[in-house]
């Protein structure tokens, strides 16, 4: 299905014509924008129509922009307020709301390498998580380097009857710092979270199945980066419940992978997926700004 429209861009005086076509290319879950230079600022008809286009389809693939650092943020920022990231050795100088995942690091931030390579949805952690990130492909390595993305409505979705029961009023803990720390044990590029980083992420309750706030669709909210346990069940049975829904989540079905090309910008809604990194020849540069707009508390 193709969906496009006229839209009148009133600058200027003049009445100037763009075509915005927004297509399907993984079933409903992902579609790419094309017509549409993110560096400009949007007007409302314009933001409308792509904002539309998020809550349909959750994964927004955008090819061939050219942004600087303030036309970044100022894209994201017509969806909400953006997060500054707790670790701070990953923001870039002067632009605390970009996160620098670059293998060779940026104007003294830390490199990263493989820095998502596991499920997850971004900074559950938090009490209010974000609404979505807005991730923007500076250098790309020949092959590898793909983001895969499942969703999360299609893993609620798809599961049976008895298991949507059980799990319908379940709520999960989420926590930053074993992650990290994990990470960091074999990263030299990342130091330790302070104790005062630390307090900034205790630990957070959110509910199993979270009702998107704006589409109204159930999707399962838990990830194997943050979700730790689930509060009402004992330990064991609680893991053993959150392994088969982690695996349920990333059944190919549901995944579709992202092959990068410098130029690509590509925004997700955190509220309904999930997306691991993947590896890639590490001789090459790599390097991506990501943004992150601020959520509400999940119901
Ligand atoms: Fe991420």
């Amino acid at each position: 299905m193709q969906l496009s429209r006229i839209a009148d861009d009133m600058n200027g005086g003049g009445v100037l014509s763009m075509e915005i076509s927004v297509s399907p290319v993984h079933g409903r879950f992902v579609a790419e924008v094309a017509g549409v230079d993110l560096s400009k600022p949007l007007d409302d008809d314009y933001f409308h129509h792509i904002h539309d286009a998020f809550l349909e389809h959750s994964i927004l693939v955008f090819r061939g922009q050219a942004l600087t650092n303030e036309q970044h943020i100022a894209f994201s920022r017509r969806f909400g307020e953006l997060e500054i990231h707790t670790a701070k050795h990953w923001l870039l100088p002067d632009f605390p709301e970009i996160l620098v995942l670059s293998n060779r690091g940026e104007n003294g931030t830390r490199p990263i390498v493989n820095g998502g390579a596991y499920w997850h949805s971004d900074m559950t952690y938090m009490a209010k998580p974000p609404l979505g990130s807005v991730l923007y492909a500076l250098e790309v390595p020949p092959e590898g380097g793909d983001t895969l993305y499942t969703d999360m409505y299609a893993a609620y979705e798809t599961l049976d009857e008895k298991t949507k029961g059980r799990i319908e009023n379940l709520e999960v803990i989420h926590r930053y710092g074993d992650r990290y720390q994990m990470m960091a044990s074999d990263d030299n590029d990342r130091p330790p979270l302070t104790p005062e980083q630390l307090a900034e992420v205790p630990d957070v309750v959110h509910p199993m199945v979270r009702t998107h706030p704006e589409t109204g669709r159930k999707a399962l909210f838990v990830n194997e980066g943050f979700t730790v346990a689930i509060v009402e069940l004992a330990k064991d049975e609680g893991e053993a419940l959150l392994e088969k829904l982690f695996s349920h989540s990333v059944q190919p079905a549901h995944v579709y992978r992202h092959r990068w090309q410098a130029g690509d910008l590509v925004m997700w809604d955190n509220r309904c997926t999930m997306h691991r990194a993947t590896e890639y020849d590490l001789r090459y540069d790599r390097a991506m700004h990501r943004t992150t707009i601020q959520g509400d508390r999940p119901a």
